[in-house]
């Protein structure tokens, strides 16, 4: 009953922007193009409950009539990640405390505080007069919870009292805090828990352990505030399905946590439009996606996607070129969404984000962009049997953790170290080989991948750490880069020679390392070639592994950089120091070939490759994410499912052209 992994297209509308008169002719519009699915209500707060307890459903009951008359499906965004003014006048407690003491005005959005008890309080209303409304609606199908969560740095009271509440669930007495956290340095020792508050007057330099804790708190925050949306949505309307749409990466927040309340993950992609960014946003628009796609380690939805210039936030980026909508909503759909929604139908013409383009401009007259956005509901509506229920078998995974990254963060190891940077570099390199990646959390099972790539475990736990070793010892290969094992999971360094804890699987020692930041040092492989490596060098003694990288400079010029472990029937590898892309391109090519890895080879750059497959066969995507005309090398005969003809040898993709073939 609950289905939402359907191939199909939608976009965003806001009925409460536009006259009456407007809707019907738009959502004519909308079925005419193809569109099956419309987002509504994510900030409509204000028209739904236009005072306290006095909820006004009846625009929003003839809209929903509209789209259902026209066979249309309706996600409804809870409306809390944008409190109306009677209630942020009436109850200000709803309102963030910025480090500095100052309030989070309204007049923008986003403007909650999730441990709010008026926010909770009123936000479960009407989420609670929402879901009992429209839970028998024949157009509804989901539910979106409240709009892009993200950290907030909130220091009002009612966060004082939930961070010392959670401390004490997590720790159970101040000595124990005070041990764990290490607060002896600098006289920072807690005697009453009234003393302990979220971190006040915003300095970077805190306790580390402490900083870690409070972003744990805060992730923790937005799960359990999603929950009791959750919890009225589950039990209100058991048969639709629950979604968050998940901000551009990176950003704060414990998407793992928030996804598992999820029946899917959504994703707003926004690929930069700048021809000054080809060479890269591609790579790291492909990465956002398998980021999202682990979340739940499953197919997910887009729930905006580039549809004109953004801006407003910003002085506006380039127009869309031509081809640049419809490549990259296939671009999502080749990496696992099912349903892809446009941001958003028509530009606004009121508010702060008139800018922000949508498919239709201001005038209304549909243009370009608008004619290329039809024939790509036309496409994917006609690839819709095919697809659906197809998903992505990749053999190798980056580890990914926002624990991770979030201490990286608060002490920052060396000039442009910069874990989601790392990951990046990485998963370029892995794209453009034409391997296929997942990016997973850290601690999820391994099995069935062949290579594992965890970059900077800084923090560990012996759970990280067995899971890593069995993958290993099980044949697994992989590969493990500096600033491992130099913590604990409470931001503690460990009194051990690094990598810790990954010591044994690695078979190296750290002897001495040197933060070498923006300065590129030279490394030689073992058949001579020469390559950079930026922002850290690990001194290393190999104790039973293989050096197969030398450092090429400085004082510690002809010692390992780079080492290999058999270790059980598997191999890791271990990175001292942070290669260029070029080297990581060479040692996966090999491990490739050693590993019988599924590869589609010979990909001219800003092409990717990836396929999706299920009980109605494999499909491959080709797409050129560039401005230039390129050509494709095919190994066999394909059936081109856009084009319906056969294609073999080379194979010409346009600028943003995009190729599915049969397998
Ligand atoms: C985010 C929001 C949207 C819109 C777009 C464009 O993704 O969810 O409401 O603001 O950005 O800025
Ligand atoms: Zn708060």
């Amino acid at each position: 009953m609950k289905r939402y992994d359907l191939i199909q297209m939608g976009v965003d509308y806001y009925p409460e922007h536009w006259e009456e008169s407007m809707w019907e002719p738009d959502i004519r519009l909308m079925k005419e193009t193809g569109v099956k699915v419309v987002r509504v209500a994510e900030f409509a707060w204000s028209r739904l409950e236009i005072a306290e307890g006095n909820c006004q459903f009846g625009w929003l009951d003839r809209a929903l009539d509209l789209f259902h008359k026209y066979e249309l499906q309706v996600v409804i965004g809870t409306p809390t990640a944008t409190p109306p003014r009677w209630l942020t006048t009436k109850f200000p407690d709803v309102l963030p405390i910025f480090a500095n003491g100052e309030t989070f005005q309204p007049g923008v959005r986003g403007h909650r505080c999730y441990n709010s008890t008026s926010l909770r309080e009123y936000g479960s209303r009407i989420t609670q007069h929402l879901a009992e409304h429209y839970s028998e609606h024949p157009a509804v199908i989901g539910w979106q919870t409240d709009n892009e969560f993200g950290m907030l740095d909130c220091h009002c009271d009612a966060c004082n009292i939930a961070f010392r509440n959670w401390v004490k669930a997590k720790y159970g007495n101040l000595d124990r805090v005070n041990a764990e956290w290490g607060t002896v340095v600098w006289s920072g020792e807690y005697s009453d828990w009234n003393e302990l508050t979220v971190p006040l007057g915003g300095s970077p330099h805190q306790n580390p352990s402490f900083l870690l804790d409070y972003q744990r708190f805060q992730w923790d925050s937005v799960v359990a505030f999603q929950r009791t949306q959750i919890d009225i949505l589950r039990s209100v309307c058991p048969q639709h399905f629950i979604t968050h749409n998940f901000h551009s990466y990176p950003q704060r927040l414990d998407m793992y946590g928030v996804g598992a309340d999820l029946d899917v993950a959504a994703f707003d992609y926004y690929p930069n439009t700048s021809p000054a960014k080809q060479a890269t946003t591609p790579y790291s628009g492909a990465l956002s996606l398998d980021v999202t796609r682990g979340i739940k380690r499953q197919n997910f939805w887009i729930m905006e996607q580039l549809s004109g210039s953004p801006g407003c936030w910003m002085p506006m980026w380039r127009t869309p070129y031509p081809g640049m909508i419809r490549a990259y909503a296939w671009q999502t759909i080749a990496r696992g969404a099912d349903t892809v929604v446009h941001f958003r139908w028509r530009s606004a013409v009121a508010g702060a984000e008139q800018f922000w383009h949508g498919l239709i401009d201001h005038s209304n007259v549909p243009g370009r962009r608008f004619a290329e956005f039809t024939q790509l509901c036309h496409e994917v509506n006609t690839l819709e049997e095919k697809l659906t229920g197809t998903t992505l078998k990749n053999e190798v995974a980056i580890l990914h953790s926002h624990e991770e990254k979030a201490a990286l963060d608060i002490q920052p190891q060396a000039e442009g170290f910069d874990y989601y940077e790392n990951i990046k570099q990485i998963h370029r390199a892995v794209t453009k080989l034409g391997v296929g990646c997942d990016v997973i959390d850290l601690r999820q099972p391994l099995d069935g991948y062949k290579v594992v790539i965890a970059p900077n475990l800084y923090l560990l736990d012996e759970e990280i750490v067995r899971n890593l070793e069995d993958f290993a010892l099980a044949g697994g290969t992989l590969l493990i880069t500096n600033r491992s094992g130099v913590k604990t999971t409470n931001n503690i360094a460990v009194m051990q020679p690094l990598p810790g804890l990954l010591s044994y699987c690695t078979g190296v020692e750290v002897l001495e390392y040197d933060p070498i930041g923006a300065e590129t040092h030279k490394v030689i492989d073992a058949e001579g070639n020469p390559y950079e490596c930026t922002q850290w060098c690990d001194i290393l003694r190999p104790v039973v592994a293989s050096p197969i990288a030398w450092y090429g400079d400085d004082f510690y010029s002809g010692t390992p950089a780079v080492t290999v472990n058999d270790f059980g029937k598997g191999q890791v590898y271990y990175f001292g120091t942070h290669m260029e892309e070029r080297f990581w391109s060479v040692l996966l090519e090999r491990l490739s070939k050693q590993q019988g890895l599924f590869r589609f080879e010979g990909l001219p750059d800003g092409v990717q490759a990836s396929v999706r497959s299920g009980d109605q066969g494999s499909f491959l995507f080709l797409l050129n994410l560039s401005r230039e005309s390129v050509t494709v090398a095919l190994p066999q005969e394909y059936n081109s499912l856009l084009n319906h003809s056969i294609c073999s040898g080379e194979l010409q993709l346009e600028p943003y052209g995009v190729e599915i073939l049969e397998m």
